[in-house]
């Protein structure tokens, strides 16, 4: 058994303990809802009777065999989704020993089956075809539409017609660069339908950004739409996508076709530029295809899609999925993390642009049969009575946060599943399983099945009990990234090599003395902006593309509103005077090469980088600079200059 489930057990079955089951029980025999005791908050009773996992003794039972029996645990779950043909004998294999070969992970192997097949098809057999699949609220009010199961299976078969039509097949990649309309979900199951690999790029990333993911993974087809609003901005995606294909086949990677969906309500057709012989109109083409359309069998390992996603160093990583694992893991993480009922509808704010909506917009939901809606918006307006859980993801959300999350939104009343995940990880790993534990605003709380969450210290050892460190993985789980897309020595390097036979998260970690695990942020050089990762290498590089620019080091500070803020320091060309409007155009070159959302926040002149006698960069000391924390500079003596530091303090606030 591992740390927690130790400290769970003996919470559970020592009576004098930890003292919190006793509370637990009698909460669940109504004596009270909240004790601020720990800062504890209790699920109410109600909720506990209905949840799927009712009591921690549930869950431990549960775990305890997901952990013990990881293939029979997860080929009972398996065996509720079609399979053509059932995986091999072994139910998986895995290496996370770099010291001990090459990393594999493999789950359900020679399984035979289709993602989309069983988020539409079987639930139409089922008999849920009538029921809403997606409601979708525009950007204006009076614009949103719905799809029952049926409606959006006829759908993604036409567009899956289409993609076929079009050579699209098996194994070949399709990009996806779409604002939040139904379109991308639909995009999304008709690539897996036919086995092609989508790979969808946030519509608010730069044509640069999107031209270094093409010319990394070389699409078929890229599908997109005219233009979308933001507020009362129009954004002309297209011509986003027109720049990024244009260069791209200057370099040597043409895409024959660029599906363009007629998104009315931000631009017209008209008013659409447009490159006979490869754009298509997606209204004119795809709703004469058939409303049926076979599927394509694949392999459990099959690729399913590449997400990409910033590390600290170099380009992004394609981070690759496989279908079966996935499949199994997003709909069983959705079912108890959100504590899924069927007549439950389902809302999560985030885009498809990124892993939660693929796996918690589309197809963890799509699997159960839930009825998703697709919108960005407001909270207090509306009456709030039926709701029953809230989720939240992405960085650490804060005590007090998690206080207005609780009462404002939840009305005191639905339990919040704080999930920590990543995109490598597919799924939720550590997540509260609300109506099973008292939670600590803050607190992530405690690991799904079947993961075994470990902290070790610098030198890789694990260490027990309440202690703090680097948040690792012990075996692997059927939603972990397989490898990034051609490139399987930077996937060991970078996530298995630093402490070996560990996945190492890049993410630090916290373990209290009731085994409650606390996420404290990224300890490489991964900036969390409002739950976007964002390398600072990335924004190093785009900054450094500025003629004027020297050198820039950017590191992360913490921002009210974000989580962290972008905070550069810049270093100019000899002689080029310090600006407001330099300052600006630095800001720009970075909106332009990455994308809007990474622009920093701050940009601090520097004469010149606190560096080490071999030339590295001490971000630790910048970092202190960025937040003002001067009187916590550390030891400065290994700098090759120790006087830059005054430089830079001298200059903070001009
Ligand atoms: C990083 C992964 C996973 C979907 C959204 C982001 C941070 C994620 C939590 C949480 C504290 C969190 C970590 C992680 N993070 N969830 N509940 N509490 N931190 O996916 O872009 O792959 O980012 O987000 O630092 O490593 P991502």
């Amino acid at each position: 058994t591992t740390n927690h489930l130790r400290h769970l057990e003996s919470m559970a079955t020592h009576p004098s303990g930890a003292g919190k089951i006793p509370r637990l029980n009698a909460v669940i025999l109504g004596e009270s809802l909240a004790s601020e005791e720990d800062d504890l908050v209790f699920p109410s009773h109600d909720f506990s009777q209905q949840a799927h996992v009712p009591s921690p003794q549930k869950y431990l039972e549960m775990y305890n065999r997901s952990i013990v029996d990881p293939g029979g645990f997860w080929s009972d779950i398996a065996s509720e989704f079609y399979w053509k043909e059932k995986w091999g004998q072994q139910v998986y294999s895995e290496n996370l020993d770099v010291t001990k070969g090459k990393i594999k992970i493999e789950w359900f192997k020679g399984g035979i089956t289709n993602i989309c097949y069983n988020c539409l098809d079987k639930n139409v057999e089922s008999g849920n075809g009538d029921k809403v699949a997606l409601h979708w609220e525009g950007n204006e009010p009076d614009v949103d539409g719905s799809l029952t199961y049926r409606q959006l299976f006829e759908k993604v078969c036409q567009l899956a017609n289409f993609l076929k039509d079009n050579g699209v097949k098996k194994g070949d990649t399709v990009i996806i660069y779409l604002p939040m309309l139904m379109e991308l979900p639909i995009t999304m199951l008709a690539c897996a339908r036919i086995g092609a690999i989508h790979s969808v790029v946030f519509a608010g990333y730069s044509a640069e950004s999107l031209l270094q993911r093409i010319m990394d993974c070389k699409p078929k087809i890229v599908v997109t739409c005219n233009a979308v609003k933001r507020g009362k901005k129009v954004l002309n995606l297209k011509e986003i996508v027109d720049a990024a294909l244009s260069e791209s086949s200057q370099n040597g990677i043409s895409v024959d076709s660029c599906l363009t969906y007629e998104n009315e309500s931000a631009m017209k057709k008209e008013d659409t530029k447009w490159q006979k012989g490869r754009d298509i109109w997606w209204q004119d083409v795809v709703p004469k295809y058939p409303t049926t359309c076979d599927v394509v069998w694949v392999d459990a390992e099959d690729p399913l899609f590449l997400l990409y996603t910033s590390g600290s160093t170099g380009k992004p990583k394609g981070v690759l999925h496989t279908t079966g694992g996935y499949m199994i893991y997003t709909a069983t993480t959705f079912k108890y993390a959100f504590d899924y009922k069927e007549s439950d509808v389902y809302w999560c704010t985030a885009d498809c642009g990124w892993i939660t909506g693929h796996s918690y917009v589309t197809y963890g939901p799509l699997l159960n049969g839930a009825t998703v809606i697709l919108y960005e918006g407001y909270v207090t307006r509306y009456s709030r009575k039926s709701l029953r859980v809230l989720g939240s993801v992405g960085e650490p959300i804060n005590p007090s946060a998690w206080r207005w999350f609780f009462n404002v939104v939840g009305d005191s009343r639905c339990p919040i599943s704080d999930t920590w995940w990543q995109t490598e990880t597919g799924g939720f790993m550590i997540t509260p399983l609300p109506g099973a534990w008292a939670q600590k605003p803050g607190s992530a709380t405690f690991p799904f099945f079947g993961v075994e969450p470990v902290i070790v210290d610098e030198k890789g050892k694990e260490i027990e009990g309440e202690c703090s460190g680097y948040l690792c993985v012990k075996s692997s789980w059927p939603g972990a990234f397989r490898t990034l897309y051609g490139d399987h020595d930077r996937y060991e390097t970078t996530y298995f090599k630093p402490f070996p036979g560990y996945y190492f998260s890049g993410d630090g970690c916290s373990r209290d003395k009731n085994g409650y695990y606390w996420l404290t942020g990224r300890v490489d050089d991964v900036i969390n902006v409002s739950g976007h990762r964002i390398g600072t290498a990335e924004v190093e590089s785009a900054l450094v593309s500025h003629p004027q620019c020297a050198e820039a080091a950017v590191v992360g500070v913490e921002h009210e509103v974000k989580g962290q803020g972008i905070y550069a320091f810049v270093t100019l060309v000899e002689g080029v005077p310090y600006s407001e409007d330099l300052r600006k155009s630095l800001v720009l070159v970075v909106r332009n090469q990455i994308g809007a959302f990474a622009a920093p926040d701050r940009i601090h002149w520097a004469p010149s980088l606190p560096k080490t006698r071999s030339g590295k960069i001490m971000r630790r000391i910048l970092r202190k600079i960025a937040s003002r924390q001067l009187d916590e500079l550390g030891d400065i003596s290994t700098l090759a200059d120790p006087s830059v530091v005054d430089q830079l303090i001298a200059l903070a606030d001009s």
